[in-house]
């Protein structure tokens, strides 16, 4: 094909195993990352197993010149932008770091586009932008709401991006709302580097697994779930990064962009996991019951009909494969700390 891609946030745990779905699609990729949350070390799996076409410009999507010198060096044919913090118990501590990378950040990459004449962007939004009392399955049209600064923050960027687009039709953005992506690379050479204690289940129950951890807690054994835990649409990695490429397809074949939920459409219990992982795994997940963690929701999970019938694309991989690829990465890759 050809086409050259802009990557921010490339070296991070989607933007890195996305950017070797690129490569292998036959694209050419920039990654574009201020390393906060990463490590340049990535590029060499990014390499091995997606091909050479790939450099790391180190910058800030805070920083305008560090943008408009990416954007002189190179001529892109679409960006993905996956640069942004994502913690949300983080968010409500300090949300002036959050409104400054993830909105302004956004802000500073669109004018940057702009003045390039690069149009085309998929942007990482998430489900926490649907309203906590939405029926599931949640499809696009649910009603949205947010409510933590990092909800926020992708709300604003959403609604911004719809305002550019409404103003000026050479704009195309695919919006893209995850459910709970886990797992890992299933060469175990690429996975999620959390950094301090896991806030997230999956690397929760790895690093509990492996000892690093005295324990997991499930939070909460009284939802009104069939057995009594939280439930969730896990996504593989590796089905979410082919989603950024269908993505890419599709606005170049409808010339126009789209909004949809990337999840499997099927809701598995915080319990349910943890069988599946010690089923899958042979190993015994040490745990604890505890209270409801605050700000949670019983049940979460996507309506997936418009992804697969806009862009013909829907997740493949099972709860297994999760679970057996983020156990790899955990004891053979770089996952161990
Ligand atoms: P990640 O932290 O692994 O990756 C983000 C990358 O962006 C990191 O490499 C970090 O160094 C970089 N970065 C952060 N701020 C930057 C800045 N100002 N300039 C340049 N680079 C910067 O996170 P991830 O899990 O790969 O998430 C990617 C995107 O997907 C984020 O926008 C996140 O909000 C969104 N998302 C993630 C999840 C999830 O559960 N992982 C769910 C929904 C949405
Ligand atoms: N959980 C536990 N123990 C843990 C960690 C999590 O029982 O140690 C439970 C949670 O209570 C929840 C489920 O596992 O019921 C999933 O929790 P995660 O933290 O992995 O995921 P969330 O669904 O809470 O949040 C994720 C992302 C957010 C995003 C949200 C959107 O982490 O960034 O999905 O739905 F906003």
């Amino acid at each position: 094909m050809g086409m050259k891609v802009l990557v921010t946030g490339g070296c991070g745990y989607i933007g890195s195993h996305t950017s070797v779905a690129l490569l292998q699609a036959g694209f050419a990729v920039v990654l574009f990352d201020n390393l906060s949350n990463s490590t340049s070390a990535v590029l060499g799996p990014i390499a091995r197993l997606g091909g050479p076409k790939v450099t790391l410009v180190q910058g800030d999507v805070r920083q305008p010149d560090d943008l408009a010198q990416v954007f002189a060096d190179h001529r892109f044919d679409a960006v993905i932008h996956f640069a942004g913090l994502k913690a949300v118990s983080e968010s409500v501590q300090v949300p002036l770091n959050y409104y400054e990378h993830n909105v302004s950040g956004t802000l500073q990459l669109l004018r940057a586009m702009d003045v390039a004449g690069v149009r085309r962007l998929v942007f990482s939004s998430s489900a926490t932008v649907y309203a906590e009392d939405a029926a599931c399955p949640l499809n696009e049209s649910a009603a949205l709401d947010a409510t933590n600064p990092y909800g926020r923050s992708k709300l604003m960027c959403e609604q911004l991006l719809c305002d550019v687009q409404a103003a000026d039709p050479r704009w195309q953005v695919a919006v893209l709302r995850y459910f709970n992506p886990v797992g890992a690379h299933p060469s175990g050479e690429m996975g999620e580097l959390p950094i301090g204690v896991p806030q997230n289940l999956m690397p929760m129950i790895t690093q509990a697994t492996k000892g690093l951890r005295p324990h997991l807690s499930i939070f909460g054994d009284d939802y009104p779930t069939p057995d009594g835990t939280a439930v969730r649409d896990y996504i593989h990695v590796q089905d979410l990064a082919a989603g950024h490429v269908a993505a890419l397809a599709y606005m170049a074949h409808q010339d126009k962009g789209l909004t949809v939920n990337l999840g499997t459409g099927r809701g598995v219990s915080v319990k349910e996991m943890i069988d599946t992982f010690e089923r899958v795994n042979a190993v015994q997940v040490p745990y604890r019951w505890a209270a409801r963690r605050a700000g949670d929701v019983a049940v979460r999970f996507a309506d997936v009909g418009l992804a697969q019938q806009l862009m013909g694309w829907r997740a493949q991989l099972s709860l297994d494969e999760m679970c057996r690829d983020a156990w790899r990465w955990q004891t053979t890759g770089a996952g161990a700390p």
